[in-house]
């Protein structure tokens, strides 16, 4: 992943300290800061003399680097914006407005339940002495908008560089992307800077002069052979537009996110460390597999048991009777055993670890494996 940091034209120098920078750079200056992960753009806008900004369109994988760059700037984020429900891309603002207790910005038409303060065209967020206005341009989804701030227009996937968004997922409308695109967006200001939520060839920001001049899409000007080429683009589905709709409509947890917390909340030990123990005082651990029978029997790690990961809750009483004891579980990846282990932890377990790796790096180390059922 390539993590692209842009500071704002207006700032005089590359990153001043928060104390001066106001000085330094007049009352209007724009703090801006660009991020791409995988051809997905989102932006920090800030205002210089208040130290307050808004995060358009995050990224769930940056959550991190966007709050180490915000302190870095000495910026407050006071708005959490998605330009619009995101069908490729997971977005943030419902985790970083759990951690931060601010606001998630969309368009009154998006479906998100989790959206604390729904904006209409014409409306504005006020960003210190920014004013971010918001221009309602439906077509790449319903619920698109552009957000225009000073010198820039953020364009969401309603016009990107040198395309447009597509219009073929859910809530999409060609036709009404060519209003969007034509009544409204030709309608500002051609000096601004054009600043996409995607950008699959790096090239960062144009105007929207340029686009207007340049891109081949807004060369169509003729409703009629707009809408036909935006119908027959035969575009690939994203990757992961299923979790994507699923968790940016509904504000529920992405894979990832469900095994970053479980992570977070065990104790791992290493294939080494167990190997060592198994050989030197294998009374003292309770090796866990939880994975299923047919994997168990094809080949698993001398002394362990078999507990399968989708019978462990309602097993676990008879299974493991001692809530004391050290138990070390293990799956094929690493990754079930993880969510076993944190499981374990919530039913007072409190000395269950996961293995760091799981059966196939124990296999790949050559380290001993027994095959057959549970004893
Ligand atoms: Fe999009």
């Amino acid at each position: 992943m390539t993590t692209v940091c842009e500071v704002a034209s207006h700032t005089p120098a590359a990153h001043p300290s928060p104390g001066n920078r106001g000085q330094r750079a007049g009352r209007d200056t724009v703090i801006f800061e660009r991020f791409s992960a995988a051809g997905c753009q989102s932006y920090l806008v800030g205002c210089a003399e208040s130290c307050a900004a808004a995060l358009i369109d995050p990224e769930i994988s940056l959550i991190d680097r966007y709050l180490a760059l915000a302190a870095r700037d000495g910026l407050r984020i006071r708005y959490l914006v998605d330009t619009h429900t995101h069908a490729d891309h997971l977005s943030a603002t419902r985790e970083l407005s759990r951690q931060l207790d601010v606001p998630v910005a969309m368009h009154r038409a998006s479906p998100a339940p989790f959206v604390t303060l729904k904006l209409d065209d014409g409306e504005m967020l006020a960003v210190g002495k920014l004013r971010l206005q918001v221009v309602y341009t439906p077509g790449h989804t319903r619920d698109s908008f552009c957000l225009c701030v000073a010198d820039r227009v953020f364009t969401g996937d309603t016009l990107l560089i040198g395309a447009t968004g597509r219009t073929d997922l859910p809530g999409g409308d060609p036709n009404a992307l060519f209003d969007s695109l034509f009544e409204r967006l030709s309608r500002l200001d051609p000096a601004l800077k054009v600043h996409p939520a995607h950008d699959y060839q790096g090239r960062g920001h144009s105007t929207l002069g340029q686009e207007f001049a340049e891109n081949p899409r807004l060369q169509v000007r003729e409703r009629s052979a707009f809408v036909e080429m935006m119908r027959n683009l035969n575009l690939k589905m994203p990757t992961h537009i299923t979790e994507a709709l699923r968790t940016n409509m509904s504000g529920g947890k992405t894979v990832a996110q469900m095994l970053a917390e479980a992570a977070a909340s065990v104790p791992f030990m290493s294939l080494a460390e167990l190997k060592l123990r198994i050989a030197s005082e294998p009374q003292e651990l309770l090796l866990l597999d939880v994975r299923e029978r047919d994997d168990f029997e094809r080949g698993h790690i001398p002394g362990a048991r078999l507990l399968p990961r989708g019978q462990l809750e309602l097993r676990v009483n008879q299974e493991l009777p001692d809530p004391t004891c050290r138990i070390v579980a293990y799956c094929e990846l690493g990754r079930i055993s993880t969510l076993a282990t944190a499981t374990l932890r919530s039913m007072g377990f409190q000395r269950a670890v996961a293995l760091d790796g799981g059966m196939q790096a124990w296999r790949e180390a050559s380290y001993p494996v027994t095959s057959g059922a549970d004893p």
